[in-house]
């Protein structure tokens, strides 16, 4: 069973929503750690409320990211990791860690990218007046919200629609959509021909 790393930064409503896929066995995988960025996270609680081993790693205790990053890695290499799953992980990963695990980096977006990439999506997407938005799940490459894309779900913005009603609509569809992703990844089903993903 592949052995799965969350990375997290803040409240964690989608590390919830994949710790309840692998103990409802739709995610056939290990959650062996859930790393955060920030000590105060909520998203820790949550781990250590389902029993699962977790870790602050805090970068402002790194002389470099480069340092930050290398304690990061060997975290993983430590629990065996073979998949890292970034759940509101506020941190850009550099090229070196994103080759130390390549292909093997999933991200969640709350928009259709490529539009709205960055920092609050949501509410730029909202603000903008568009009228579908949505969310992305896809590998995590080099740059910011690019890697290829493995799903993508749309959600209607209705007319009059408040802001905090879209978002918990597109956060509901999250939880659906980047489970269901983890899943097909951790049973090898995950084609990637370019920027071409199928699920075989
Ligand atoms: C999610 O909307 C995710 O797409 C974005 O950050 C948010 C994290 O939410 N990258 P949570 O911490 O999983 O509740």
């Amino acid at each position: 069973m592949v052995n799965i790393a969350v990375f997290v930064s803040g409240y964690g409503s989608n590390l919830s929503a994949i710790i309840q896929a692998v103990n409802d066995g739709l995610i056939r995988a290990n959650i062996a750690l859930v790393v955060s960025d920030n000590k105060e996270a909520y998203a820790l609680k949550r781990a250590r409320d389902a029993g699962i081993k977790h870790m602050a790693v805090e970068p402002v205790n790194y002389a470099s990211k480069a340092e930050f990053e290398k304690a990061v890695l060997q975290a993983l290499v430590r629990e065996k990791v073979g998949l890292v799953v970034l759940a509101g992980f506020m941190r850009i990963l550099s090229a070196e860690f994103v080759s130390a695990y390549r292909n093997k980096i999933l991200n969640v977006h709350p928009s259709l990218l490529p539009a709205f990439k960055g920092e609050d999506a949501i509410r730029r997407a909202f603000d903008y007046g568009v009228k579908v938005s949505g969310v992305t799940v896809h590998f995590v490459d080099e740059k910011m919200d690019h890697g290829p894309v493995i799903s993508q779900k749309q959600v209607i913005i209705s007319d009059g629609e408040a802001l905090e009603s879209f978002e918990k609509r597109i956060h509901a569809i999250e939880h659906e959509l980047y489970p269901e992703a983890i899943a097909l990844c951790v049973e090898g089903r995950l084609k990637i021909e370019g920027r071409k993903v199928t699920a075989v």
